[in-house]
């Protein structure tokens, strides 16, 4: 099922959550501008500076020093001061600040229509999913230490009773983030291209893989999650985080659009499920806000999840030893702007190395880049299963994975 396709309605007994979201003319002009201001940032401001770096930073860098810059850090360093790299940097910051500040007004305005929605969800649950939060649950400190990439609230904070304001801001802020704001063109409810494609890539890789249950790690509203059930299935799917507002948004979600989900308040670092209870177990945009020694717990809880022969599949930020020192450069730019103090050292890391030291057998492990499905389409696709076809660079229409199989 390609992105943007939403088969399936609940919409004769339960409302979709998202279409109470309704921008008004100025809150949708100014979504439009903060992703075209982003935009302009990510491909013209990094392209000058880029130009900057390669015409003068590294030349003067190696008269100083006998050799260009070696790895992203010492280029940080040494772009410290240049106004392109100021420049990018600023505006990059207040763009992301715009992004949320962007959606808040219009969820603010429709908030009780949005949790009395989630409500009815919780107790009728017309698709046959469940909502379990656990309010006694210690949220981890390196998620409410601080407002993870700048959303104010980051993802668990709780305003009023039964609050959904952070799916809201969470969902619809990814919108204007990605520059995907077709909400008013039938947007709304649309499929995340990461589960999408990796997805697609495992059930094309193992046609015979039949997964009876799926877990998907750092949830948010099960976005990514979503694709799997047009995938597999026959599977039953289940989504963990820990952000209770969240999970209210995507439960009211998933069974407004018919599809079963099991979404439950936990810690990835030790959940209740029992051993062996999972085939597949995924995430994405997850490890990288997860210190490196909380990832190690995760892993090995993946690896007490699994059942014999299933499988792990995790979308990731690629590693520091995947990429030239001017993309290290370029990526590490979160750690010290965005409020993601775990990046860097999940960057450094081996992730292949991680999932053996939890147990995962050396032999199984595995990483790679997959193509953005829906827009390398599925022809392209194929050509790529059978090697014929490199996935474009992860972030530029790839995405770049890490697993291994119990
Ligand atoms: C960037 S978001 C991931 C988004 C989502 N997977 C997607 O693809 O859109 C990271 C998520 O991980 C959750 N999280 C962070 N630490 C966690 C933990 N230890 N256990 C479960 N969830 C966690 C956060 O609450 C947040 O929703």
């Amino acid at each position: 099922m390609p992105d943007g396709s939403m088969p399936r309605s609940n919409a004769a007994t339960l409302p979709d959550i998202d279409s109470f979201f309704e921008p008004n003319h100025n809150e949708i002009a100014r979504q439009r501008y903060v992703s075209a201001l982003r935009k302009h940032v990510l491909f013209d401001k990094q392209g000058d500076m880029e130009q900057v770096y390669k015409t003068q930073v590294a030349p003067a860098y190696k008269k100083a020093n006998g050799h260009v810059p070696r790895t992203g850090v010492e280029i940080e360093k040494a772009m410290t001061g240049q106004l392109s790299y100021e420049v990018y940097g600023s505006m990059r910051y207040v763009a992301q600040e715009m992004v949320w500040a962007s959606v808040q007004e219009p969820v603010e305005r429709v908030l009780p229509d949005m949790i009395s929605v989630a409500q009815r969800a919780a107790s009728e649950q017309p698709a046959g999913g469940s909502l379990t939060l656990d309010p006694a649950m210690e949220i981890p400190r390196y998620v409410s230490a601080l407002d993870v990439h700048l959303i104010p609230g980051c993802f668990h904070s709780e305003f009023t009773q039964n609050d959904v304001a952070q799916g809201a801001v969470v969902a619809f802020g990814g919108m204007v983030f990605a520059g995907a704001m077709g909400w008013r063109q039938g947007f709304k409810g649309s499929y995340g291209a990461v589960g999408e494609s990796v997805a697609y890539y495992l059930k094309s890789k193992f046609p015979d893989f039949k997964p009876r249950r799926i877990l998907d790690m750092g949830t948010s509203s099960g976005k990514n999650l979503l694709p799997y059930a047009d995938i597999f299935p026959e599977a039953e799917l289940f989504g963990i985080d820990v952000g209770a507002p969240l999970l209210r948004y995507g439960h009211a979600k998933a069974e407004a659009v018919g599809i079963p989900v099991h979404y439950s308040q936990q810690n990835a670092e030790a959940t209740n499920f029992p051993d062996g209870h999972f085939d597949l177990i995924v995430s994405s945009f997850f490890f990288h806000e997860v210190p490196v020694k909380s990832t190690r717990k995760i892993l090995a809880e993946c690896h007490r999840l699994l059942a014999k022969g299933g499988l792990m599949a995790h979308m990731e930020l690629p590693p520091r030893k995947n990429c030239d020192a001017y993309l290290n450069f370029y990526w590490d730019w979160d750690t010290l702007n965005n409020n993601e103090p775990a990046y860097s050292a999940f960057r450094a890391s081996d992730p292949v190395a991680l999932c053996t030291d939890s147990g995962f057998s050396a032999a199984t492990g595995y990483e790679i880049t997959v193509p953005n499905r829906a827009s390398f389409g599925d022809a392209n696709f194929a050509k790529f299963m059978k090697g014929e076809m490199p996935a474009p660079r992860h972030g530029v229409g790839g995405w770049y994975i890490f697993g291994a199989q119990k």
